[in-house]
This record gives C-alpha cells, structure tokens and sequence, in this order.
C-alpha cells in the first residue's frame, strides 16, 4: 500500500470485507508498507522505553483489573495527534471502517487501539473480545510489528475457527488480522522475545442512555 490515503474502495480493503462477509476473518501478510511498519515500531518500543506502557487489564468498567494469568501485556491507547505514523495509521483504518460499513452494513462508529508489547513469557489467555471488554466491540483489528520473527520465537495468535479448527498467525511486521469480535475466540501464545502489535476494535453505536 504505497498511498497513506486509500479509498474505501481499494481492492485491499474489498478483499477483507469479502472475508469477513464469507467466513468471519481475514488475513493480509502485506497489508502496511514496510516503512509504515519501522516507524510504528520505534514509536511503540520509545513509549516502553519511557514508561508509557501500563499492565493490560480484564474486564470493563469497575470489574476491571490486571491479571497475569490471563493476559500479560503492557498497553498504551492511541490518541490522535499522538505520533504521525500512529496517525497514518488511524487514517488507514477509517477507510477500512468505511469499507466494512459500505459492505456489510455494520454501522461501526469508531476504532479505538492500543499498542501492545508481550514481553518473553507474556502471553493472552483464550478469550473472546466482544464479550469480555466491550459489547459494542464488532470487529477486532491486529496489525503486527515485529521484524525478522521466526516461528521458533512463539508469540503466535491461535483463532479457533468454524468446526474447531485452529489457525496460527504468526506476529510478523506489516501483517494484519481482521475478525469479528463475538465469533472467534483466540489466544496469544508465550513468546521468546518483545512481541510488538496495535490491537483495535471497530465498534457500533452503543445503547447507553446520556
Ligand atoms: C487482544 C488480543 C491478539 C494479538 O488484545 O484482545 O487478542 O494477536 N490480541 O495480539
Ligand atoms: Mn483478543
């Protein structure tokens, strides 16, 4: 993707929907710029360096809390304004909420999306995203920023797919990985070194009175 600036029609995005439409994920090895995909990682790996990132925790609202035995990563939400790339990044993922809305009538309002770092040993208990942190969670967005991984590192994430099958995705930089977030539950498995992400979820309007 050479242009920061993609329509809501590219072939890309088309593809994903298509996906998401017939079997409820998809995966794009190249779906950022290399580029992209450097300066997203210096920006995630400078926050931890300077203390920016926070023990992920379970659950939403007063039940929440931070449990190593479930998930072990250290976040930061993204804000815009933050960063350029960071904000490059949101500008690529509004398009994609335009094309899932264009497509697949899903009503999505917003994304919002943190880095995530696992350190080695770190890991993200099975779980399904919808549920567990936001109902008004609909579709989950991983985009991968880890170089020169190699499947010996660990770190997979493993979805467990229709009739139970499991598919591994290896966290390799530039690779996104769109599914719904009430219908695949998946895991993070342990990794051997720094395991670097940005997690999203596109989200409908909620309910809540004001
Ligand atoms: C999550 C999650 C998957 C990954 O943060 O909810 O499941 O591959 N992340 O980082
Ligand atoms: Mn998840």
């Amino acid at each position: 993707m050479r242009d920061m600036h993609i329509s809501p029609d590219d072939p890309l995005l088309l593809r994903i929907v298509d996906d998401l439409a017939t079997r409820g994920w998809s995966q794009q090895d190249t779906f950022l710029p290399e580029s992209l995909t450097l300066a997203l990682a210096a920006e995630c790996r400078k926050r931890a360096a300077e203390g920016e990132l926070a023990p992920a925790a379970v659950g939403r609202g007063v039940a929440q809390e931070v449990r190593e035995g479930i998930r072990g990563d250290r976040i930061q939400w993204l804000e815009p304004g933050l960063a350029a790339p960071c904000d490059h990044y949101l500008e690529l993922m509004d398009s994609l909420r335009l094309a899932l809305n264009r497509g697949l009538f899903l009503g999505l309002e917003d994304f919002e999306c943190h880095f995530a770092l696992y350190p080695p040993g770190a890991f993200y208990r099975k779980h399904v995203d919808r549920f567990r942190d936001d109902d008004r969670r609909m579709v989950s967005a991983v985009i991968y920023l880890n170089q020169d991984w190699q499947p010996e590192h660990g770190g997979q994430l493993r979805m467990t797919l229709k009739g139970d099958v499991e598919h591994d995705v290896q966290p390799i930089g530039g690779c996104l990985v769109v599914f719904l977030s009430g219908e695949v539950p998946h895991e993070v498995l342990p990794a051997q070194r720094d395991r670097l992400s940005l997690t999203g979820w596109f989200r409908r309007r909620g309910n809540e009175p004001f």
